[in-house]
């Protein structure tokens, strides 16, 4: 909402000033002077027309001017034209030849500035008509021919330039006719005598560069309101002596420099805050000299013949915070001479004749010392300066730096120029806050060891140039490092070489290049080279072990695979095999025993047991396996042994074997059933043994079971295999086909296994003696 309301100002003052300029070509037809160069567009609206050699003051400038810029030219007069500048505020004639200015010149209601500097005005009576201008509030009339001021009058006027002039006589009626005067230079006049001038207003004034003498106490007390009086060289000026000096209650701010004081001078001025008395001729600073100076902030005594400060020179000083004694003539400082400043911040004491580190306890944070004498600087000189933070030690005649130079504040350390030979490896460990030190200009020549700077962790700026360095290149490689890397702290350029000869005049980098970039790149490469190397050989390592692992695990799974595929097949077989079983059940059940149903491939296997009897027998040779079982005492090859026939015999034996044995034991069963109708016949009891031997199956399972155990304990370093299993239902059942199947061969069988609990070497024997027949192999196979 604002900003329209301005923007829409801001477009009716740009239609106005539109509107006024085409107004002014209708008016004067001439905007800009021949050889000017206006800018009527912008604010402020200005013409120039410096330096044109213009001899009259042009005509038809265009009214709506602001500022007038006609100095440097050759102008001697000033026409009425210059009454239809109406807007002008600030016209400049200075460096022109005006002797005067028009009698009418009231039109120009806005002239704020009037520059007539450097002209040939003589009187002021010739400029009287500046009391016409209502806005005017500066005029510069310095460099005209004016003898005094009296006469200029104006009710608005503030400041007055009328230095370098040929005042003589500052007259005690001078300004009475500037009412409004604050603002007053007379610099550069010859001006001798001050008469007492009156001006309620005047705040500052400026009378250096001129003939002043001697200033009375009261001399000033015609300005009330005087608060800063300049008046530097006056090359004799006095104004203080023994009994009486200038007085004035207000002046806040003098400077007396370059005059011939030979004191102070300053208990008449209370109010004080800033004065410089440089370039005097003070030799003395009596005790308690500034102890009317209360408010003194800044005080200059730089550049006097100061030899002593007594202890309490500056005492009473309680605002001081900037004192200057350079360029004196002080050997010594006086350790507690700065005891009552304690607002000081900055002291000077260079370009003196100090010859040691003055002792002193201040909170000052800036302290100048050089171009001094100084070659003495002990380690503690820091500990009573509990703010310092810049010491300017430059040109001194330090030697060396103290170990272990104290300062938990210090920053910047200058010891430029001096005479230091080495550095300590702690001379600057106790300052840990030093950023910038500078050592150029010594006589540095061994690199030193950037440990040295271990403890200056905001060391930003380390100047070592101009100094005899010895290019020792292994030497200054570390320094050298340390000073590049990042925040860079010297500038290589800097650093030149002095020794040996074929490098004198070289940078550190271009002398040493060639063995930095051998002897000390190389090891960090070869390093790097070893790391690459060990880390290679760890990689192989660890993926040889990985890929040894990996093929490990391949070949285990691999043998899984061929013992899954072994299982499966052998499944397979067992499976082909009951079904073919099943179907020889199936044909024994037809009553036709049709051997040609089965595959002729497998009839080409094994033998029957008819055939297998007819064969030649290989016992002998069994036996033998045995006999070497024997020897080796262990039972458990026999078993191995005897495992590995079964389950050949299991593998390669069709069930058709079992199936013709089974015709044999049914031939033999039939036998001693006979055998047993008989007996029976003749003794009655045995068959209710043999019966429930027979027809009961909880007996018999019995039985069975205790039998396992005692094969088991019999065997029971054979194989887990042979342990009882749990008695699930299926096992159960068919467990009691198997001995339904087998019940001919029970007793023997126990018989037999009893026989073995009690030796096996019997056994043994036994099996020995055996002919490999169904009685053994039935045990064989139960046992597995
Ligand atoms: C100034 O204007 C007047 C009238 O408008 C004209 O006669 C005169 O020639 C002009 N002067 C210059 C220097 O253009
Ligand atoms: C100025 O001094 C003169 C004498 O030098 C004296 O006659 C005159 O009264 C003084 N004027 C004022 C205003 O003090
Ligand atoms: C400075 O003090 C000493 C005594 O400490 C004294 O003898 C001497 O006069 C004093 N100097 C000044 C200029 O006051
Ligand atoms: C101290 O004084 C000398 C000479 O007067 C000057 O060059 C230097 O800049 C001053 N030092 C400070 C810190 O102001
Ligand atoms: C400095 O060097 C000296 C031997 O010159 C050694 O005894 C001392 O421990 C070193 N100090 C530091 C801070 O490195
Ligand atoms: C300078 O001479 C020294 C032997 O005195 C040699 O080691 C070094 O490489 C030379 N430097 C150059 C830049 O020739």
């Amino acid at each position: 909402m604002e900003e329209g309301s301005m923007r829409h100002r801001g477009v009716f003052l740009a239609l106005l000033i539109t509107w006024l300029t085409i107004l002014s070509i209708t008016r004067c037809q001439s905007i800009c002077p021949g050889r000017c160069l206006c800018r009527l567009t912008q604010l402020p609206r200005t013409i120039e027309c410096s330096k044109q050699g213009i001899l009259i003051f042009p005509e038809n400038i265009s009214n709506v001017v602001e500022h007038l810029d006609l100095s440097s030219n050759r102008i001697s007069e000033i026409t009425n034209e210059v009454n239809q500048l109406i807007d002008l505020q600030y016209l400049n004639l200075a460096k022109n030849q005006l002797k005067s200015l028009p009698n009418n010149i009231e039109e120009l209601r806005k002239l704020r500035r009037l520059d007539l500097s450097d002209n040939l005005i003589a009187n002021t009576a010739d400029i009287a008509s500046i009391s016409q201008l209502p806005s005017l509030a500066v005029l510069y009339i310095s460099r005209n021919l004016l003898p005094d001021l009296k006469g200029l009058t104006s009710e608005v006027l503030q400041a007055v330039d009328a230095g370098h002039c040929l005042i003589k006589v500052f007259g005690n009626e001078s300004l009475n006719g500037l009412s409004a005067l604050n603002t007053l230079s007379l610099a550069g006049n010859p001006l001798k005598s001050i008469q007492i001038p009156v001006s309620e207003t005047l705040r500052w004034l400026d009378m250096s560069d001129c003939a002043l003498n001697y200033l009375n106490p009261d001399t000033f007390v015609g300005f009330p309101e005087l608060e800063e009086l300049r008046l530097v060289n006056n090359p004799t000026l006095v104004y203080s002596t023994r009994y009486s000096t200038l007085e004035h209650l207000k002046l806040k701010k003098l400077d007396v420099s370059r005059c011939n004081l030979d004191r102070p001078g300053l208990h008449g001025l209370p109010s004080l805050t800033q004065v410089r008395l440089s370039h005097n001729t003070i030799r003395l600073l009596p005790d308690r000299i500034f102890i009317k100076n209360r408010q003194l902030t800044h005080l200059y005594l730089n550049s006097n013949n100061l030899a002593l400060l007594n202890a309490s020179t500056f005492e009473g000083l309680i605002k001081l915070q900037v004192l200057d004694l350079s360029a004196n003539s002080l050997g010594e400082i006086h350790k507690i001479a700065f005891r009552d400043n304690i607002d000081l911040r900055l002291l000077n004491l260079s370009y003196n004749s100090l010859y040691r580190f003055p002792y002193l306890s201040s909170f000052i944070t800036t302290l100048d010392l050089s171009f001094n004498l100084i070659n003495y600087f002990r380690a503690n000189s820091l500990e009573d300066l509990s703010r310092i933070k810049i010491l300017n030690l430059k040109d001194n005649h330090l030697q060396s730096l103290p170990r272990g130079l104290n300062s938990k504040t210090l920053r910047i350390l200058d010891v430029q120029r001096n005479r230091l030979v080495e550095l300590h490896n702690d001379s600057f460990t106790e300052l840990p806050l030093l950023q910038k030190i500078d050592l150029s200009g010594n006589r540095l020549t061994e690199a030193m060891d950037p440990n040295i700077f271990q403890n200056n962790l905001y060391l930003i700026t380390v100047r070592l140039e101009d100094n005899p360095w010895r290019c020792d290149c292994m030497q200054l490689y570390d320094t050298f490092e340390y000073l590049m890397e990042p925040p860079t702290k010297t500038v290589r350029s800097t650093l030149i070489c002095q020794s040996p000869a074929n490098v004198s005049g070289y940078s550190w980098e271009a002398a040493c290049f060639n063995e930095w970039n051998t002897n000390l790149y190389y090891p960090k490469d070869r390093t790097w080279g070893m790391v690459m190397i060990s880390l290679l050989i760890l990689v192989v390592l660890c993926g040889s072990v990985i890929s040894i692992k990996h093929t490990l695990k391949i070949k285990r799974r691999v043998l899984e695979q061929r013992r899954q595929m072994e299982l499966a097949e052998e499944r397979e077989r067992l499976r082909r095999l009951q079904r073919r079983n099943q179907r020889l059940e199936e044909i024994e059940a037809l009553e036709a025993p049709e051997e040609i149903r089965i595959n002729p491939l497998e009839l080409v296997g094994p033998p029957s047991y008819e055939e297998a009897v007819q064969m030649q027998r290989l016992v002998h040779s069994m036996d033998a396996l045995n006999e070497i079982s024997i020897e080796n005492g262990t039972l458990r090859s026999i078993n191995s042994m005897d495992n590995l026939r079964t389950k050949k015999r299991r593998t390669r034996r069709p069930r058709k074997r079992t199936q013709s044995e089974d015709d044999l034991l049914r031939r033999e069963e039939r036998r001693q059933e006979r055998i047993r109708r008989e007996r029976n016949n003749s003794s009655g009891n045995i068959c209710d043994t043999s019966q429930l031997h027979n027809t009961n199956p909880r007996t018999s399972s019995v039985r069975r079971a205790r039998r396992h155990s005692i094969v088991d304990e019999t065997l029971e370093s054979s194989s887990s295999k042979d342990r009882p299993r749990p008695q699930t239902p299926t096992s159960k059942k068919r467990k009691r086909r198997y001995v339904l199947r087998n019940e001919h061969v029970t007793d023997d069988e126990d018989s037999d296994v009893q026989v073995m609990n009690s030796n096996r070497s019997i056994v043994i024997k036994e099996l020995k003696r055996e002919p490999k027949s169904g009685y053994r192999e039935s045990f064989m196979e139960r046992e597995s």
